[in-house]
């Protein structure tokens, strides 16, 4: 079918306002967060029911034609991004906002997938309630977004990651079936777990048209603080340190290099360190407690005992809000620090934590040793053994020559990763990104599993061509 007569059919199903396909208003979606990938797309689709996505499945199945679904378009792997041949269908969810329902007794909420990740947590909040999942592009990302990445963020070190906060799940498939798997229920086992298949899967499986998601007790009393480190193995010390005394109640432990902190400062003018002086590594860490008057002091006895044990050489503990906040706003800042500086060499990797001080101290020198004229920004969500170890190229650095580097980088880092042990995608997914990489550090039986889930679920292969596999 030609693409004139295929989007008339698209406008049938969605209505005229609900396709675009005028080439000059496609740029929000045919390019990524990062400005790394650029395609094309005959036709953004935007439904705005289970209904309608249906329909646009049946017919994509029927034409034969592959379907890039897309949330707020944050990705970091180039996951949401046609290719460039002009024949992916952008489907995009971002007018699906439904609050379907809102259940404070049994802790959970029912929610369509163009919902943003801010807007959940404002639901959240409106109930006397938390949903925990945190990350700097919460206002843009959409839940659908974070289900098929299987998003991580900041509060993954006490609640875990996106898996762990979803219940039941509505998807379409390839063929334009819906599976209602929209149970709210904390135990259930008839059978294969098949929510656990389309989390993650990256928009290659079906579209996640709704979720179930959990909620948590609301936070009533935060404390803040930034410490610094002279060695990557006391930060990881303290992180135990500060378990040991605090429990569950430390939900956040971010790392940044001063090199990372520098890029934040350079980039944002107002910004500046909440300590006095420069140290090697910086840590964010919170705790939250569900009761206003929660005691404060095992916090501070926490922090002060770094110090005394010589493993902090410096302690901030925010004493306002405002304070707080200027806190995230340095850890959040690194992601647009580093896109303005331009040739960012990305790595998403997930290690044992104890292994983190060796693995950076190696992959520090082979960064030195082939690249010595790049800076490491090192940083991330350390507590749950996740960092992004980026490498920023300098910006004279020509297009083939950055694209060499980054092969090689890649390769050196990743080799190092698995020999540890890790992950080559913590957090962030395969997409484009990393999709000739895997075949590499996946076992040839992970692979042969992953095809056979894949070619059973989407025969024709049009679910995110090009994507993960
Ligand atoms: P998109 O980018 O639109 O899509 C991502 C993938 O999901 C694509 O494969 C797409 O096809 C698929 N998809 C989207 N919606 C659906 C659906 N309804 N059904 C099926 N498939 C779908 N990520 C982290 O994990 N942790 C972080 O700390 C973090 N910090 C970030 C900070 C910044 C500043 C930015 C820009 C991004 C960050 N990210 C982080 C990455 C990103 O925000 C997440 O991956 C997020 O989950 C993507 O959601 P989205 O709605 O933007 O998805
Ligand atoms: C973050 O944690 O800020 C993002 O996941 C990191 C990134 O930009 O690599
Ligand atoms: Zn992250």
């Amino acid at each position: 079918m030609n693409h004139q007569s295929l989007v008339g059919q698209f406008a049938h199903i969605v209505g005229p306002d609900g396709i675009i396909s005028d080439k000059t208003e496609h740029d929000a979606y045919v390019r990524d967060w990062l400005g790394k990938w650029t395609g094309l797309t005959p036709v953004v689709v935007r439904p705005r029911s289970t209904t309608e996505v249906s329909a646009v499945l049946r017919l994509c199945h029927q034409t034969h034609t592959p379907v890039v679904t897309q949330g707020g378009n944050t990705g970091m792997s180039g996951a949401a991004t046609p290719d460039t041949s002009n024949s992916q269908v952008v489907l995009s969810l971002t007018r699906m906002k439904r609050i379907r329902d809102v259940d404070p007794i049994n802790n959970t909420m029912t929610v369509d997938a163009g919902v943003t990740l801010a807007q959940v947590q404002q639901v959240a909040t409106d109930a006397d309630r938390l949903f925990p999942l945190s990350l700097g592009a919460q206002g843009s990302c959409t839940i659908g977004g974070n289900v098929a990445t299987n998003a991580g963020g900041s509060g993954v070190l006490r609640y875990g990651n996106t898996r762990d906060l979803v219940l039941g799940l509505e998807v379409v498939l390839p063929d334009g079936r819906v599976w209602n798997g929209l149970r709210a229920l904390r135990k259930d086992n008839t059978g294969y777990d098949l929510k656990h298949l389309f989390i993650g899967s990256e928009g290659t499986l079906g579209v996640v048209t709704a979720a179930v998601l959990k909620m948590y007790p609301a936070v009533r009393n935060r404390q803040t603080a930034w410490i610094g480190f002279e060695r990557l193995a006391d930060v990881v010390d303290a992180l135990r340190g500060l378990q040991d005394i605090c429990g569950d109640s430390l939900t956040a432990f971010e790392m940044m290099t001063q090199a990372s902190l520098d890029l934040v400062l350079g980039h944002f003018n107002s910004a500046r360190s909440p300590l006095q002086s420069p140290v090697a590594f910086h840590v964010l860490a919170e705790v939250s407690h569900t009761s206003a008057t929660a005691a404060t002091t095992p916090f501070e006895d926490a922090l002060q005992a770094l110090i005394e044990r010589g493993l902090a050489v410096d302690v901030a503990l925010a004493s306002s809000t405002a304070q707080a906040v200027e806190m995230w706003g340095l850890r959040e800042g690194i992601s647009p620090a580093q896109v303005a500086a331009g040739h960012a060499i990305k790595h998403d990797i997930a290690l044992p934590i104890s292994s983190i001080p060796q693995f950076v101290q190696e992959a520090d020198s082979i960064c030195a040793d082939v690249r010595p004229e790049f800076t490491v920004i090192n940083f991330g969500h350390i507590g749950d053994g996740n960092l992004h170890y980026n490498v920023l190229a300098p910006a004279s650095l020509g297009e083939k020559s950055y694209k060499q580097a980054v092969e090689q980088l890649n390769r050196l880092i990743h080799d190092l990763v698995a020999q540890y042990g890790g992950s080559i995608s913590a957090e962030h997914g395969v997409g484009q990104l990393r999709r000739d990489e895997l075949k590499r550090y996946k076992s040839s039986v992970e692979m042969d599993l992953m095809m056979t889930i894949k070619r059973s679920l989407d025969p024709n292969h049009l679910m995110n061509p090009g994507k993960l596999l």
